[in-house]
C-alpha cells in the first residue's frame, strides 16, 4: 500500500486521495497553510489521517517560526531575544493551531492531534524561557519535539487500528459478507485502518467471505479508496450504488456492516461519513449487527451527546458535479452534509483499540474509553 502519509526531509507529503485509482500523485506541503488547505480540500481525509496531517501541520508552523527567527521574511520579529519574543512565538503557533484545527469541523482527531503537538512545543518553549535558555535553541528544540509527537501520534495510530482489527475479527462469525461504507481504512489511518483493520484480520483469519464498498456518494470514498485498497490485498470486494443498501439487506444478503467514526460523543452516538446512518437504520429493520471501529482518539468526552457534533457541511458543486462534469440543471440548488450522526441504540458495538464498548453503550463506554 501507498502510504496516505509521509515525512520527508522536513516537508509533508501527501498522496492526493482526490485522484485515485486513476493517477498516483502526490502534494508536497511548504507550510502549514498548504497542510491545511490540504485537508479541506480533501487531499488527505479521514479522521485519523487529518490528525496525523494536523499533528505535523503545527511542527511546520514551529519551523516557521524557528526560520523567521533565523531571518526570513515573517510576522516573528527578528530583533527579539528574550521574554517578548517568546511571547510572539506563543501566539504564532496558537494561532496557526487554531487554522489547521477549522480545516474541518467534523472529525475531533484533528483537534485533538493538533492540541497535543501544540502543548508539546509550547511546554519546550515554557521550559526554555525559564531556564533563560537562548531563543534560537529553543525553537530548534521545540521544533524536533513536536516533529517527534506527530510522529508518535502516526505510529501509535497503526498499533490502535492493529489492536482494533483483533478485537473487531472475533465479532464476525465465518462466512460473512459485509458492508462497509465510505473509507476507514490506511489511506484514512495511520495505516491498517479501523473498519477496515477489523475486514482485514477477519479476513485473514478467513471469517469474510466477501466484502461490499458502498459507492458513498458524493466523493466516491468507497468506490474509489476502499475497493482500491481491498483489491490491492486480495480481499473479495463488490462495489454497489449506496442505495443498494436495503435491497441487499433484505435479500438476506449482509451479514453485518462495519464503519468508522469522526467523532463518538460521551454516550457513544456516532458521527460519520453521510449514509452512515441510513444504513445503521436499515441494518435495525433487517436485525443486521451494526458495528463501529474507533481509536479512542476518535472519542470526544466533553460532549454528551450527539446533538454537540458539529456537522460540516461541504460545497454544492460536489453534488452538482463528478469529476467536472454536470449531473444536474444549471443553477439548481443542492444540499451537502458530509456527515451524519447515528445514535448509540442503533449501534451493536464500538470496538476500540481498548476493548469493545458492548451494549449499553453508554454505561459501558467510560470504562473502556478511560481503562
Ligand atoms: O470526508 P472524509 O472522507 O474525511 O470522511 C471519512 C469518514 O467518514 C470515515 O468513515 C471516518 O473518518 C473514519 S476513518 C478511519
Amino acid at each position: 500500500m501507498i502510504p496516505a502519509i509521509k515525512w520527508e526531509d522536513g516537508r509533508l507529503v501527501l498522496l492526493d486521495q482526490r485522484y485515485l485509482p486513476e493517477r498516483i500523485e502526490f502534494v508536497h506541503c511548504r507550510n502549514y497553510r498548504e497542510i491545511s488547505d490540504a485537508i479541506r480540500d480533501m487531499v488527505v481525509r479521514g479522521a485519523p489521517a487529518i490528525g496525523i496531517a494536523g499533528g505535523y501541520a503545527v511542527a511546520v508552523a514551529v519551523r516557521e517560526c524557528r526560520d523567521m527567527r533565523a531571518g526570513e521574511e515573517g510576522s516573528v520579529s527578528r530583533s527579539g531575544a528574550g521574554a517578548g519574543y517568546y511571547g510572539e512565538c506563543d501566539r504564532y503557533l496558537k494561532e496557526a493551531a487554531k487554522h489547521i484545527a477549522a480545516s474541518r469541523p467534523t472529525a475531533v482527531n484533528l483537534m485533538w492531534a493538533v492540541d497535543r503537538v501544540l502543548r508539546k512545543a509550547l511546554s519546550v518553549l515554557d521550559a526554555a524561557e525559564k531556564a533563560g535558555a537562548e531563543a534560537d535553541q529553543a525553537l530548534g528544540e521545540a521544533y524536533a519535539a513536536s516533529v517527534g509527537e506527530a510522529r508518535a501520534i502516526e505510529m501509535e495510530d497503526l498499533e490502535m487500528n492493529k489492536k482494533i482489527g483483533a478485537y473487531g475479527a472475533p465479532l464476525i462469525r465465518p462466512g460473512s459478507r459485509v458492508l462497509t461504507h465510505c473509507n476507514a481504512g490506511a489511506l484514512a489511518t495511520g495505516g491498517y485502518g479501523t473498519a477496515l483493520g477489523v475486514i482485514r484480520k477477519a479476513w485473514e483469519e478467513g471469517r469474510i467471505s466477501m466484502v461490499y464498498a458502498d459507492e458513498t456518494r458524493p466523493y466516491l470514498q468507497g468506490a474509489r479508496l476502499t475497493a482500491w485498497e481491498l483489491s490491492q490485498d486480495g480481499i473479495d470486494v463488490t462495489v454497489i450504488v449506496d442505495s443498494a443498501a436495503g435491497y441487499l439487506m433484505s435479500k438476506g444478503m449482509v451479514d453485518c456492516v462495519i464503519v468508522g467514526a469522526d467523532r463518538i460523543a460521551a454516550n457513544g452516538d456516532v458521527a460519520n461519513k453521510i449514509g452512515t446512518y441510513t444504513l445503521a437504520c436499515l441494518a435495525g429493520i433487517h436485525s443486521i449487527p451494526f458495528y463501529v471501529a474507533a481509536p479512542t482518539s476518535t472519542f470526544d468526552l466533553s460532549i454528551p451527546d450527539m446533538s454537540a457534533i458539529p456537522v460540516e457541511e461541504r460545497a454544492p458543486g460536489e453534488v452538482l458535479h463528478f469529476f467536472g462534469t454536470a449531473t444536474a440543471p444549471k443553477d439548481v440548488k443542492a444540499l451537502n452534509p458530509s456527515f451524519d450522526l447515528t445514535p448509540n441504540r442503533l449501534v451493536s458495538a464500538i470496538i476500540t483499540e481498548k476493548g469493545v464498548i458492548e451494549p449499553p453503550i453508554p454505561e459501558n463506554l467510560p470504562r473502556v474509553v478511560r481503562g
